[in-house]
C-alpha cells in the first residue's frame, strides 16, 4: 500500500457516548485522521463542548443529542450520517457504558438489572442493527465495542455489569464471524483504569497512594482516552483490514497477570498487603 494505511479521509464514524472520555477520545482519533464523524451523546453541555473543540480544529463532526437506551435514538443518527454522508456509515463505536452502582448481588431487583442491561448491551445491539445491514450491502464496515477488561474476569459486587461487557465480547466475536464474508470487521476494546468523568481516578485515588500506581499498572500510569482513541481508530483503518472477532486489552497490562503487584524493581506478590 502506497498510502498511510492508517488514514481513514472519506470515511464517515459515529461514536455512542462520543461527548466525554473514551467516546470522546475516540471521536477525536477518528476525526483527527480524517474521518467525518458523528458524536452521539445524552449530555448536551458536554457534547457541544467537545463537537466545537473537534469542528475549530478542522476536523468534520456533528454531534446528536439522543440516549442510547431509547429506540428513537437510531433513527436521530441515521438522520445524521445522512446529513454527513448520504446515509454511507464506514465505523461504528459502540462506547455507551457504566459499572454504577456496585453492590452485592443478593440486594439487587429485576429493575436493576434491566437498567444495566439497557446502559449496556442493549443498545449495541440496536445501534448495530441498525447500520449493519447498509455495511453488508455496500460489503465494507469496521465494528468497534467498547466492552471491559471485566467482560473477561469475575466482578464482586458488579456481577450483572460484568457479564454484560462478557456478552459483548461473545457478541462481538460471534458477529464477526457472521459477517467477515461481507467484508465488515468487528471487534472490541477492553478498557481497565482509565481516568473519565466516569472513573476520575486521580481524584479517587488520593496523591498519598500515587506513588502506588507503578506497583499496580505495569506500564506506570492510568490511562487516558486518547490511549483508547489510537487504538480505536488502528481498529477502524485498512492497517487493521485483516483483523476482526478481536478483543485487545487497553489496560496498560493489568489483566495480563491479573492479582500480581510489583513490590519493587524485581519483586512481585500476589499476597494482599497486610499478610506480608
Ligand atoms: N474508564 C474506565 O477505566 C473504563 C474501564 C472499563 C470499561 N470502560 C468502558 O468504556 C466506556 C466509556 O467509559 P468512560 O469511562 O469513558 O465513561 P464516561 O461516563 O466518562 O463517558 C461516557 C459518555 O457517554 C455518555 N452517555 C452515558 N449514558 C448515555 C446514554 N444513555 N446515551 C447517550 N450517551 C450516554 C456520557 O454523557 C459520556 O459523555 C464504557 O462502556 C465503560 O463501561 C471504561
Amino acid at each position: 500500500m502506497d498510502q498511510d494505511a492508517t488514514r481513514l479521509d472519506d470515511r464517515t464514524a459515529l461514536v455512542t457516548g462520543g461527548a466525554a472520555g473514551i467516546g470522546a477520545g475516540i471521536a477525536t482519533a477518528l476525526a483527527r485522521r480524517g474521518a467525518a464523524v458523528v458524536l452521539v451523546d445524552n449530555d448536551e453541555t458536554a457534547l457541544d463542548r467537545t463537537v466545537a473543540e473537534l469542528t475549530q480544529g478542522g476536523c468534520t463532526a456533528l454531534g446528536v443529542v439522543a440516549d442510547v437506551r431509547e429506540r428513537s435514538s437510531t433513527e436521530m443518527m441515521r438522520g445524521a450520517v445522512g446529513e454527513l454522508s448520504g446515509g454511507r456509515l464506514d465505523v461504528l463505536v459502540n462506547n455507551v457504558g457504566d459499572h454504577r452502582p456496585w453492590g452485592p448481588f443478593a440486594q439487587t431487583s429485576e429493575e436493576d438489572w434491566t437498567a444495566v442491561y439497557r446502559l449496556n448491551f442493549e443498545h449495541v445491539l440496536r445501534v448495530t442493527r441498525a447500520f449493519l445491514p447498509s455495511m453488508i450491502e455496500r460489503r465494507s464496515g469496521s465494528i468497534i465495542n467498547v466492552s471491559s477488561v471485566e467482560g473477561l474476569r469475575g466482578v464482586p459486587n458488579c456481577t450483572v455489569y460484568a457479564a454484560l461487557k462478557a456478552a459483548v465480547l461473545n457478541f462481538t466475536a460471534g458477529l464477526s464471524t457472521e459477517v467477515g464474508q461481507y467484508g465488515v470487521r468487528v471487534n472490541a476494546i477492553a478498557p481497565d483504569v482509565t481516568d473519565t468523568p466516569q472513573f476520575p481516578l486521580h481524584r479517587l485515588i488520593g496523591p498519598e497512594y500515587h506513588d502506588q500506581i507503578p506497583r499496580w499498572v505495569p506500564l506506570g500510569r492510568f490511562g487516558t482516552p486518547e490511549d483508547h482513541g489510537d487504538v480505536a481508530a488502528f481498529l477502524a483503518s485498512d492497517a487493521a483490514r485483516w483483523v476482526t472477532g478481536q478483543t485487545i486489552r487497553v489496560d496498560g497490562g493489568t489483566l495480563a497477570s491479573p492479582g500480581w503487584f510489583r513490590r519493587d524493581e524485581h519483586r512481585f506478590t500476589n499476597v494482599p498487603r497486610n499478610f506480608i
